[in-house]
């Protein structure tokens, strides 16, 4: 799919940094990472996003040339340490001048390829993963992708059999979605059978083209189960650490009491996995691996929690007590999730054992604080934070790559993160939020300011602000749109990006 180009995407699951608290938790040792790698870095935010805000070093490739051009002319902007290239896995991995990688990350890639370009991977793995290495990988699997197959392979067919090449691919992408909306219209006995197509279908029709034409008409298009993965990953010697989103590590919010007490029952680890993905009619895993897992101490992984920061990403007051898992939404404990938001209002940095002196008095155990912590992590609004000396020499290297990130959402192209030297990673902002901080930062102090701004901007491009999927008409419905968005930023968002992306 080299004609066609991906979405502007960032995903805190490609942050090194992210391993930490997730291998700490199951008791681990986490890696410490120097050498990274990304393979098919799409359009390289997330890649330039880490590059700029830690001090690893980076290295990546993705083939499409027009995808690698914007990510190389981002590294160039940031100057951060990032080698990015236009190479195909198998060039890329046979590539003389790598380091040895204590981490690789791959989104969105294994299920839309070859058995070739695996094996070219899995090699790469073998030779340039690090011992105590990591691999961070998703992909699409069964059993919850099991009904959906029959409907890839429809809209493939319907491409080429019905479809022209001259038409261009968007168009053969649609061609194949009214086709598909038509059948189900008809009431198939295959939709009789399998109920939850029809609303998989209105999901699939509500992504963005681009995306859609790069999950589901891809040549190659594979789930796979989390056994045959384990199987494909045994010569690099991999073995798994844990989900990437931390809230898959807390079974409550998960499964059921009868399933976990069936997973408990299996001793095998990864058919422990595999039948997990039944419980959970899991679609697509985010998992880490580790080249030797090396288990610590229960003194040594609470002392090594304890030292580890933390940081609130997102206004306490949009953080509900509900957390949405496999078992459907379900209540947190306010009277442990609230004092620990509190702690965290003003967005600074503070270590596990100093949230859990304060919160000793207000009877919330460690266990508790540090698991409130990992469904904070995996409802986005608590990260992992770096070192005072990391933070420091990664400011500089944020700030340009920032400005050259505000400068592409300015012209309109979909980028929604910015780059955090406290995290490491990227943090939420979406483009009205970053023309808005280039309003602030060039000075001017009034939300009604950065909404003319906005205006102006959008006036200048012939856009408008489209509200409930409809474009606003008249000047004032959009200039009293944007400035309402302005303040809500100045709220709540504006210090946030103050204490984290500055
Ligand atoms: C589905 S996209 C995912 C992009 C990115 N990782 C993300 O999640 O936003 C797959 C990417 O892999 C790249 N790709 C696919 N096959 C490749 C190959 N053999 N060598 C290098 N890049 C490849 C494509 O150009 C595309 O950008």
């Amino acid at each position: 799919m080299a004609d066609i180009g991906y979405t502007y995407g960032y995903y805190t699951e490609l942050n090194p940094l992210n391993t930490q608290l997730t291998f700490l938790y199951r008791g681990v040792a986490p890696p410490k990472i120097a050498n990274a790698c990304e393979l098919g870095f799409g359009q390289g935010v997330s890649v330039n996003i880490h590059a700029a805000a830690s001090n690893v070093r980076w290295w990546g490739t993705d083939f499409n040339p027009a995808q690698a051009g914007f990510a190389q002319d981002l590294a160039s902007g940031s100057g951060a340490a990032a080698n990015l290239f236009d190479e195909s896995f198998e060039e890329f991995c046979a590539r003389p001048d790598l380091p040895q990688m204590d981490y690789v990350g791959l989104h969105g890639i294994w299920s839309w390829i070859s058995d070739e370009n695996r094996a070219v991977i899995v090699d790469f793995l073998r030779r340039k993963l690090k011992v105590g290495g990591v691999l961070y990988i998703s992909y699409n699997t069964q059993p919850g992708w099991a009904a959906m197959v029959p409907m890839r392979d429809l809209f493939v067919e319907h491409a080429a059999v019905m479809g022209s090449p001259g038409e261009g691919r968007v168009a053969r992408v649609d061609a194949a979605l009214a086709f598909a909306e038509k059948l189900l219209a008809a009431n198939p006995g295959f939709a009789r059978a399998n109920p939850g197509i029809p609303e998989r279908m209105k999901k699939v029709l509500s992504h963005n083209r681009n995306y859609v034409a790069h999950e589901y008409f891809n040549r190659d298009w594979e789930p796979m189960s989390f056994g045959r993965m384990a199987h494909w990953l045994g010569p690099a010697k991999l073995t798994y650490a844990g989900p990437a989103n931390s809230t898959e590590l807390v079974d409550a919010i998960n499964l059921t009491a009868e399933q976990q007490a069936l997973l408990k029952e299996i001793p095998d680890p990864n058919f422990r996995q595999t039948v997990r993905d039944f419980c959970v009619n899991q679609t697509f895993r985010r998992d880490y691996w580790v080249r030797g897992a090396r288990a610590l101490a229960p003194a040594e992984q609470s002392d090594s929690l304890r030292r580890r920061s933390v940081v609130l990403t997102t206004h306490p007051s949009e953080v509900t007590f509900k957390a949405s898992g496999a078992q459907g939404e379900v209540a947190l404990n306010e009277s442990i999730y609230r004092p620990i938001l509190e702690l965290l209002a003003d967005h600074t940095p503070r270590t596990i054992g100093e949230l859990e002196q304060v919160l000793r008095p207000r009877e919330v155990s460690f266990g508790q604080l540090v698991q409130a912590l990992m469904v904070l992590g995996g409802k986005g609004a608590v990260y992992a934070a770096q070192d005072a000396a990391t933070i420091d020499a990664a400011r500089s290297t944020c700030l340009r790559l920032n400005r050259e990130l505000m400068k592409a959402a300015k012209f309109g192209k979909d980028l929604s993160h910015l780059a955090s030297p406290v995290t490491g990673g990227g943090i939420s902002a979406p483009r009205f939020h970053q023309i808005f901080l280039q309003s602030a930062v060039e000075g001017k102090t009034q939300p009604d300011a950065w909404a003319q701004d906005a205006w102006a901007v959008l006036q200048s491009q012939n856009q408008k602000v489209v509200k409930d999927g409809k474009p606003l008409e008249t000047p004032e419905e959009n200039l009293s749109e944007l400035r309402q968005g302005a303040r809500d930023f100045q709220e709540k968002r504006l210090p946030i990006l103050r204490s984290l992306c500055a």
